[in-house]
């Protein structure tokens, strides 16, 4: 390994805004090597704000690979805890359908399905955009699991005993567009801007949820600012917060009985 080229690469990653810079310097040099690929053109493209994770195609969810596009989130670190939350639900719970609202690449369904390994469960993974289910599809090849195309979900499909989990577009409008390039420009707007109060999808999902009856737990991610709003246009559904590792109020669940 050369450490002049290796300097180089954490200088050009430091320049553009990333923390992980010695971590993420050795997969770009390997990268480079392994596939072929001059690296000042891998350089370029880290330059013009064009994250890693779309250069080489795949991320690091739990342990395992997901494939990723730029018709996909790219999924967050923060994401994994909702796997933990969803697993423990699961295992005191007679829980017989879980459901993955808003898929992306499928890392929240595919790692809930591997890691609980329970064959009674059946694991849906639901999301709006054609492109980012069939990468889903992809990643969720050797596991069974049932990918629809679909906006949302409505009252008639829901069914007692089942765990919605939903990472929805959950960031308010305003704060969207003063997000970085790095995301504005590559990663779809549909799958983060969450309408004015960044609410938008949740209050159309609680609603169907309440008319159906049902029982349910409903596990969502959130932007912590909209809690007190979410909160409030719920009332009466008992709920409970739960903190990311940045003590974030980040997780909700729902419980609809
Ligand atoms: C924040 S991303 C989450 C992706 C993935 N679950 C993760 O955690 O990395 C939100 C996803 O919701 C999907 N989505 C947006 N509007 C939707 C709708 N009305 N119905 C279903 N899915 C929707 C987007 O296409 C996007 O894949």
């Amino acid at each position: 390994m050369n450490l002049k080229i290796l300097f180089h690469i954490q200088e050009v990653l430091k320049e553009a805004g990333y923390f992980d810079i010695s971590r993420i310097a050795n997969e770009i040099y390997t990268y480079s090597i392994e596939k072929n690929i001059p690296l000042n053109l891998i350089l370029e493209r880290i330059s013009n704000q064009e994250p890693w994770e779309y250069i080489q195609g795949f991320v690091d969810f739990r342990g395992r690979k997901f494939l990723v596009t730029k018709d996909t989130l790219i999924p967050r670190i923060e994401s994994e805890q909702l796997v933990d939350i969803a697993k423990d639900l699961i295992l005191k719970n007679d829980i017989k359908t879980v459901i993955d609202l808003g898929t992306g690449s499928g890392c929240l369904i595919i790692s809930i399905a591997h890691e609980i390994e329970n064959q009674l469960i059946t694991f849906v993974g639901i999301d709006i955009s054609q492109a980012a289910l069939n990468i889903a599809k992809k990643n969720g090849s050797t596991g069974k699991i049932y990918f629809y195309k679909k906006d949302l979900i409505c009252k008639e499909e829901l069914e007692d005993n089942t765990l919605i989990v939903a990472n929805l577009p959950y960031i308010p409008t305003k704060m969207y567009e003063e997000l970085d390039r790095s995301v504005k420009e590559y990663e779809p707007r549909l799958a983060l801007d969450g309408g004015s109060d960044g609410l938008l999808y949740y209050k159309r999902l609680i609603e169907q949820i309440r008319l159906s009856k049902k029982e349910i737990f409903l596990l969502i991610e959130i932007e912590p600012s909209t809690l007190t709003e979410l909160t409030q246009a719920t009332n009466n559904i008992p709920f409970k917060v739960f903190q990311d590792f940045n003590k974030r109020n980040r997780f909700v669940l729902f419980n609809f009985s």
